[in-house]
């Protein structure tokens, strides 16, 4: 039998550069010297790989999603030696590196764009998507931009006289992936990166590369919403199957998760292909969904249906996209229950760095807004120490989040029955479990309010059970169990008393 690649048993830690650690001499804006500096804390948490959020040379306009040089480390972050020092660190301590690859768009300063615009005969003009202006004047179709409401994804080029399309901000003009010239400089981003040793590649807005050749209006049903969200086209599977002929032709298991933004986990599976295309894809419908136990036996309805059969599942409750589990849900309980339920479905989990220590959004005033989306709370800076300046060099380029004097990595350290321990615990349970970490999962008839399941793989079983509910509910389990972890760290190593608390999750092992 083949060996079962990494990432289908590993937990990925995202870790979004500026907000994570800066380094002696830095301007409170995070780097790589400052990630490699703090890998003793991935090792001690026991994760087993990092994707790195873009530190590629970037104006800025989307904090590194608009990529002016894709083969380059943008001076904030570091150099290309740091890059190459932290990948060599990780692998040193067996974690595995994963960057984000930005291939829907470019900044609007690279220099493939500078030329497309120069003229219309340009050596670029066909890397970038151009149209003339509507018969009646304005954009060509009424494709909605992300961010902002109601924004044109088209922006007017005066020079050249026609509108260049942008799914995201106008300071990131879409490539044009029907040009084959576009399709090989991407896949000599991804050689760039796997000749310097990277374990994969995290592919930013994955679905949105292949465009309708018409660029057809969007129909009734979904005009207006960010054409981002929606924007599923046949063409792009082709792409996918080039780009993981090319993953696959390099030595290790390289892999490639996507993220397919569209909130309809029927269509996510679509993006596994014939197991030929992404490696994994990121499923966000359970990351929107509240805590209430039927909308989640709906979701993982969903997963069974649809994604198990198609590849292996993903996870993801948090991201530098929206605000985390601690915010949404409401309450510490709940975000340490929610840790479990992360880290125990069928499927490769996603932990975005900071849900570790349960912090909440950072409020952010008014005129300390930065983010054209508005998603400065969930970037807030990882706070280390309880001193004043939380092991920073200089003030973050963003508030802290709550209460950093207690919520940080060396109190919650010092503090075994703290989120942080948890989060330990459950990814030391992973580690020392087949089932876990892939065995098969299948859900148990629970009572109302409650999500419980197993996993299994050969002699290897598991129980885990959720309650979703402010009140004690009682489940019986067929068999005798003993708790292995508990979200509240109560009666670990006890028998399972059959009664769960409020808001509470258990890993249970057989007796
Ligand atoms: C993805 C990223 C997001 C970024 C957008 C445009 O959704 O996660 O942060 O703004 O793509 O690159």
């Amino acid at each position: 039998m083949a060996p079962v690649p990494w990432w289908r048993s590993a937990v990925i830690y995202q870790i979004y550069p500026r907000s994570f650690a800066d380094s002696p001499g830095g301007r409170g804006v995070g780097d790589l010297d400052g990630i490699r500096r703090h890998l003793d804390h991935l090792t001690w948490l026991g994760v087993d790989a990092v994707w790195l959020s873009p530190f590629y040379r970037s104006p800025m306009a989307d904090f590194g999603y608009d990529v002016s040089d894709h083969c380059d480390v943008d001076p904030i972050f570091g150099t290309l030696a740091d890059a190459d020092r932290l990948i060599a660190e990780a692998h040193a301590r067996g974690l595995r590196v994963v960057v984000d690859w930005v291939a829907n768009h470019t900044s609007d300063r690279h220099p493939w764009f500078v030329d497309a615009r120069s003229s219309r005969d340009s050596e670029h003009r066909n890397w970038y998507v151009w149209r003339d202006p509507a018969p009646g004047g304005g954009p060509p179709n009424n494709w909605r931009a992300a961010f902002g409401t109601d924004v044109p994804a088209w922006t007017f080029d005066e020079a050249s006289g026609q509108y260049y399309l942008h799914l995201f901000l106008p300071e990131q003009p879409d490539l044009n992936w029907s040009e084959p010239a576009v399709e090989q400089a991407m896949h000599d981003v991804i050689r760039f990166w796997l000749d310097r040793g990277v374990d994969g590649f995290r592919a930013d807005a994955i679905h949105a590369i292949g465009k309708d050749p018409a660029l057809a209006d969007d129909p009734p049903g979904s005009a207006g919403l960010p054409r981002s969200s929606t924007n599923d086209d046949p063409a792009t599977h082709g792409h996918l199957r080039a780009l993981r002929r090319l993953l696959d032709g390099y030595p290790g298991d390289r892999v490639v998760v996507g993220e397919v933004y569209l909130l309809d986990t029927a269509k996510v599976a679509t993006y596994y292909g014939d197991g030929d295309e992404l490696h994994l894809a990121f499923n966000f419908p359970p990351l929107y969904t509240p805590w209430e136990a039927s909308a989640w036996h709906q979701r993982l309805d969903e997963a069974e249906r649809h994604l198990a059969p198609a590849g292996w599942p993903t996870w993801v409750l948090s991201n530098h996209d929206n605000p985390r589990p601690r915010t949404r849900y409401g309450s510490e309980d709940r975000a340490r229950a929610a840790a479990v339920l992360l880290l125990t479905l069928q499927g490769t989990p996603f932990l975005y760095a900071g849900d570790e220590l349960g912090l909440e959004d950072a409020v952010v005033p008014p005129e300390r807004a930065l983010d054209p989306g508005g998603r400065d709370g969930c970037r807030a800076p990882l706070p280390w120490t309880a001193a004043p300046g939380h092991g920073w060099h200089a003030e973050p380029w963003l508030p802290w989040p709550p209460d950093p004097k207690r919520r940080n990595v060396d109190s919650l350290r010092a503090d075994p029955s703290s989120i942080m321990h948890l989060y330990r615990r459950l990814l030391a349970a992973r580690r020392a479990s087949p089932a876990l970490e892939r065995g098969a999962m299948q859900r148990l008839a629970s009572p109302d309010g409650l999500v419980a399941w197993t996993r299994s793989e050969g002699d290897d079983v598991r129980a885990v059970a959720v309650n979703f509910t402010g009140a004690e509910r009682a489940l019986t389990l067929p068999g005798d169990w003993a708790i292995e972890v508990s979200s509240d760290g109560r009666h670990e190593g006890r028998p399972w008393p059959s009664r769960l608390g409020p808001d509470t999750a258990v890993v249970l092992r057989r007796r």
